[in-house]
């Protein structure tokens, strides 16, 4: 590894994988000036710009906010915009950079992610407000929000769903990011289908299913925590007609 001034030599080991010529993924390595400032992010673009144009890889935002750059660095998930090279490099002065793991890959660092999408879609992540809607708002607890856990705060980066070993085995699985999710509208005083909500996560592939790996808590870019959601789901669905008796109630005072 090569030092100079504040600009230094590294190498990116790279997965490449491009399936009109490739049977399986093949590692190549990619040697790099970088300052301490370059993120990860900055070495692929660098490397596609002036290495190889056919580097494929997804991003948008380049500020951890829209979630299209989660990827496999070192063996852990993670965004790779806000994540600098120099964090992340071994004794030889090298980085890995692998797709997410468990999902199909398509092309490179891009991932198939309809079964992550099918599953959120399945909880109804959207919130079901009751029919007779105040002229000005809902008024909510200071305890009611905090109970949300800052869940609203998820990206939907698929860092999570790729990390859980469950979701590896079991596509049926309903995965952290949709149970998150599902938790964020089951708690939400205003929501009105929280029967339906917690009979879909009780299921067969919802929150029993789930190993308590926490690998999903150690991925998460936002520090968010889908285990607790999901322990959280667990107690509810076993009192299920208590809560949904007790929100009817709540309800008639939001
Ligand atoms: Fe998977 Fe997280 Fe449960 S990693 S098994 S959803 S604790
Ligand atoms: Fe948007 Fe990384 S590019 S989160």
């Amino acid at each position: 590894m090569a030092t100079n001034g504040t600009t230094r030599t590294v190498t990116i080991r790279l997965q490449r994988f491009n399936p009109d010529v490739d049977k399986k993924p093949v590692m190549k390595e990619y040697t790099l000036e970088i300052t301490s400032d370059t993120t990860i992010l900055d070495a692929l673009e660098q490397i596609k710009a002036t290495q190889d144009g056919s580097l494929t890889f997804r991003r948008s935002c380049r500020h951890a906010i829209c979630g299209s750059c989660a990827m496999n660095v070192n063996g852990r998930n993670t965004l790779v915009c806000n994540q600098r090279v120099n964090a992340h490099l071994d004794r030889k002065g090298a980085v890995t950079v692998r797709p997410l793991p468990y999902l199909p890959i398509i092309k490179d660092m891009v991932v198939d992610r309809t079964s992550f999408w099918e599953q959120y879609q399945r909880v109804k992540p959207w919130l079901v407000p009751p029919d007779d809607v105040p002229e000005k708002e809902f008024r909510m607890t200071p305890e009611e929000v905090a109970a949300l856990n800052d869940a609203e705060k998820c990206i939907m980066c698929g860092a999570c769903y790729s990390a859980c070993t469950v979701t590896a085995v079991n596509k049926r699985y309903i995965g952290p990011h949709a149970l998150l999710k599902a938790s964020l509208r089951v708690l939400d005083p205003r929501d009105t289908i929280t029967n339906e909500r917690l009979i879909e996560i009780s299921g067969n592939d919802g929150v029993f299913r789930c190993h308590t790996i926490f690998n999903c808590i150690d991925a998460c870019p936002k520090k968010l925590n889908p285990t607790q959601a999901i322990e959280t789901l667990r107690k509810l669905a076993q009192k299920r007609e208590a809560f949904v008796a007790a929100r009817k109630e709540r309800q008639k005072s939001l």
